[in-house]
């Protein structure tokens, strides 16, 4: 008998796992098969014209279902009364009706077997509406089915061509996924990310999370080939939510680095959090802690995070501690000393056969100790042969290359320089980040690079930041794989 209940127990566990790891109503969230828009508009400027006009227009391969009562047509796709009318199954359903009507629609989507309900609709907790959102709750829960927000923008998928939301139409791909507490920040970081060069596997609008979390959501990206590393905008949990978050972070970070920026850090902006998303800010140093606990890299500002993003995003995570800086300027060669030692960096100290193999590299007046200083007569081959010594001598995990605009350097010739050595170079699985200093061309040659998995930011203590805290995220996963 105990044998009998010990092993029923055990492929319970077995399969809520097996669930777990593949739910399939999340899964629609992003790999959906087919898509309802309840309340497509065919009206431009409207939101529910510009998610039916951003899901067809971006390549999504799945269908595409308009419901509107009023139309019979909308963007050359037959409209459908409700959602049950439509003659096929239809994973996933974006509400952008009012409010008064978003209860009424749910429904008729639970019926219909929609896995997943996207509400964008505003109008529920946020403003004290809880009632209509428990109600909300309650419908998805009879149905088995998921709900996210409401109160979002949507959501995003770069590797399935979706963007289910009303923000801009482009989105680069790649592998940072970012989920938003705060919809206005997530639609203008989805401008900011192309002209940052920052590639985007995933967005997701949290909204007021009335169902799905952003460990719902960061479980899934655990796991998703396409994203290296998760990035959350969060204002709060809601009670109850809190020691789910950690607990299951603690197992997501195992798999990938998050970054986590909590705004609602001072007394009024916990105040304006809470009338936001209706979420509870809850004390600082709580959230600091946890944070910590879980192995979670807290960002202050939205800057870091995606400095951090960027470097996590195209480079290795370190093997070991030893740093070494390479610089044609001495004085942001001090810059980055004086952040490496802020941040916990440790310099290597080059023996004097590294010493040695670094003063081939540079003028008689260069310095072969850490920071490498190539002096501003440095020129493309200097940094070359600089960064050969790098990443051949195992007195060195990391790399930091550091330019300051001078005139016999272009930047973008020592940018394509760089690419290629750390191209040659790959299997050393050093990581190297990058700060120049300098003016448009400079910025031009940081383009490039980041187009091409070098992270390169516009000053020394961005680059060594950045580094630090791909650092700090081996510190944590070695302590915790002992
Ligand atoms: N099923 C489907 N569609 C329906 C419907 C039903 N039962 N009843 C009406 N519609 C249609 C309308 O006819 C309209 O289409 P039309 O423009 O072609 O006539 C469309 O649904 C939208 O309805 P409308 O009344 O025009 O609403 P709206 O577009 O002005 O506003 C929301 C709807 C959801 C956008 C709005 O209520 C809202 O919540 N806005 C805030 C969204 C937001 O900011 N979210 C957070 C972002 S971070």
């Amino acid at each position: 008998m105990y044998i009998e209940v010990y092993v029923e127990v055990r492929a319970h566990i077995y399969m809520s796992r097996v669930m777990l790891m593949a739910d399939p109503n999340i899964e629609a969230l992003f790999r959906p098969r087919s898509i309802a828009v309840i309340g497509a508009s065919r009206h431009p400027g409207k939101i529910g014209y510009t998610i039916l006009k951003n899901i067809l227009e971006c390549g999504y391969k799945g269908k595409v279902y308009p419901v509107n009562p009023k139309a019979d047509q909308i963007m050359g796709l037959k409209a459908y009364k409700s959602v049950l009318e439509i003659p096929d199954e239809v994973d996933m359903a974006i509400v952008v009706v009012p409010e008064p009507l978003v209860l009424k629609v749910a429904e008729e989507a639970g019926k219909k077997g929609v896995k997943v309900l996207v509400v964008i609709t505003s109008g529920f907790s946020e403003v004290g509406n809880v009632e209509a959102e428990k109600k909300l709750v309650e419908i998805a829960r009879k149905y088995g089915m998921r709900v996210l927000g409401p109160n979002i923008f949507g959501v995003a998928y770069t590797p399935a061509n979706l963007n289910a939301t009303f923000g801009p139409k482009d989105l680069r791909a790649g592998p940072i996924a970012f989920i938003t507490q705060s919809g206005a920040l997530g639609i203008a970081l989805m401008g900011w990310t192309i002209m940052e060069e920052i590639g985007i596997s995933a967005i997701v609008s949290m909204g007021n999370m009335c169902d799905i979390d952003p460990v719902d959501v960061s479980h899934y990206l655990a796991d998703d080939p396409n994203t290296r590393v998760i990035t959350i905008y969060l204002e709060g949990l809601k009670p109850g939510q809190g020691r789910r978050f950690i607990t299951e972070m603690k197992k997501i970070t195992m798999k990938k680095p998050v970054i986590v920026i909590k705004a609602g850090r001072s007394k009024r902006g916990a105040q304006a959090a809470a009338s936001h998303t209706g979420s509870l800010a809850g004390s600082d140093q709580i959230y600091s802690a946890a944070f910590k606990q879980a192995g979670i890299l807290r960002a202050l500002t939205v800057e870091e995070m995606f400095d951090w993003a960027r470097a996590f995003a195209e480079q290795p995570i370190p093997r070991g501690e030893k740093t070494i800086i390479i610089t044609n300027g001495g004085g942001v060669g001090v810059l980055a000393t004086d952040a490496a030692e802020e941040h916990g960096v440790e310099l290597v100290v080059p023996s004097g056969k590294l010493k040695e193999e670094f003063r081939k590299t540079m003028p008689w007046f260069g310095s072969p100790k850490n920071p490498v200083d190539l002096t501003g007569q440095a020129v493309v081959d200097n940094y070359v042969k600089a960064l050969e010594v790098a990443y051949e001598s195992p007195e060195i995990d990391n790399i930091v290359v550091l330019y300051c605009r001078t005139a016999i350097l272009d930047p973008r010739d020592l940018a394509k320089a760089i690419i290629e050595v750390a191209k040659k170079h790959k299997d050393k699985q050093k990581p190297i980040v990058a700060g120049f200093v300098g003016g448009y061309d400079t910025y031009e040659a940081m383009k490039i690079l980041n187009r091409n998995g070098i992270p390169a930011y516009p000053s020394p203590e961005r680059a060594v930041a950045s580094l630090a805290a791909m650092i700090k995220y081996m510190r944590y996963r070695k302590k915790k794989e002992k």
